[in-house]
């Protein structure tokens, strides 16, 4: 009998059900009445009394092992024949790939964030412009060459080619904001106002029709060009680490006066010269000055009791400087495999 139990333990193991109709001869063959196991049952009463016991419970194991066998076929069967198309629901699903921001959005915030930590607030403004607002309150001469045709995207021109303070354009810059900042508060005043600004440029790896800017403005009594100076360093540091070095050189902007660009040491040769920095040692950063009189009245603050400065930078150019990124157009494309790369604390 054991040895009968043992062999028939074997065969239901290694009978293969892979449907209905085998799971149907499974039963008949082991668990309905006339079945292998029911025949045993009957055996055992002519089992010796010795052996009963040990025979008994190989018996029923033999019992459970089937019917477990039957009811999971069984159970698979139905789960299968619901779902639709064969889609198996306890398969594990594909992963996630989980979002970026953008390097633009993650300089900003960044730039956002170095400058609320020294007391600087946010302003915006709009990027449909009017030229008093981008030009002649900022001090530009009636022919200054920012104005032409070929730099500005004009919307609506008042007077023919002439230039008017009513021309309706795209702002070249976010210098326009100062404007719009001075108008409406008086001193002190400490605020940066990022933003997109609009040139009619030939897009190329180094130039853009669309880009953004941030724009600077700090007017309190008593500001120093020392100041200004102070307060790029601390910004340089905080955005491109402490290892990096700030020089000022004098520049031209119509609404400053004095003005300067910045450059911030090469952090890919170490001011040491290469081929980014042109054998320099030093990249261009940004532009800044002190806040020209003329600006200050044409806003309504009374130049005499107050002074303050100013700067400007290109967001997408600060990003290629901390990122070594060396064509614009990567930003604007937007392959995720190039937006992918930047992850950072900062949302
Ligand atoms: N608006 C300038 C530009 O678009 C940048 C700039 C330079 C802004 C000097 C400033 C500044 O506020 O003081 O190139």
């Amino acid at each position: 009998m054991k040895e009968r139990i043992t062999a028939l333990r074997k065969e239901v193991d290694d009978f293969r059900i892979t449907g209905a109709d085998e799971l149907e001869h499974f039963r008949i063959a082991y668990l309905s009445k006339k079945g292998e196991i029911s025949t045993l049952f009957e055996g055992f009463r002519n089992v010796p009394p010795g052996e009963k016991k040990e025979t008994g419970q190989l018996l029923n194991e033999l019992k459970q092992f089937a019917t477990d066998k039957y009811s999971d076929f069984r159970e698979r069967l139905t789960m299968a024949e619901s779902e639709p198309s064969g889609i198996d629901l306890t398969m594990p699903a594909y992963p996630f790939g989980e979002g970026t921001r953008h390097p633009i959005s993650i300089v900003r915030n960044e730039i956002i964030d170095i400058f609320s930590r020294i007391g600087f607030t946010v302003s915006e403004g709009p990027e449909i412009e009017d030229d008093n607002h981008v030009f002649t309150m900022l001090n530009f001469a009636s022919d200054h060459p920012a104005r032409d045709m070929q730099d500005t995207f004009y919307i609506e021109k008042k007077s023919g080619s002439e230039s008017d303070p009513h021309d309706v354009l795209l702002r070249t810059h976010t210098s326009s904001v100062q404007v719009r900042v001075m108008e409406t508060q008086q001193p002190p005043i400490r605020t940066i106002s990022p933003g997109r600004v609009f040139r009619n440029e030939a897009v190329s790896a180094r130039a853009h029709c669309i880009f953004h800017q941030v724009e600077g403005l700090y007017i309190s009594e008593n500001v120093s060009f020392a100041d200004l100076k102070q307060t790029l360093l601390y910004f340089a540091v905080e955005l491109f680490g402490e290892n990096v070095s700030i020089r000022l050189r004098p520049s031209f902007f119509p609404f400053t006066e004095p003005s300067a660009e910045m450059d911030i040491s090469c952090n890919i040769c170490d001011g040491k010269g290469c081929n980014v920095c042109k054998g320099t040692g030093w990249l261009e950063l940004l532009g800044c000055g002190m806040v020209d009189p003329n600006v200050l009245e044409a806003c309504g603050i009374d130049s005499v009791k107050y002074s303050g400065y100013a700067f400007g930078m290109g967001i997408e150019r600060a990003a290629m400087l901390k990122y070594g990124i060396n064509d614009l157009r990567l930003y604007f494309e937007n392959d995720v495999r190039f937006i992918d790369q930047f992850r950072t604390e900062i949302l």
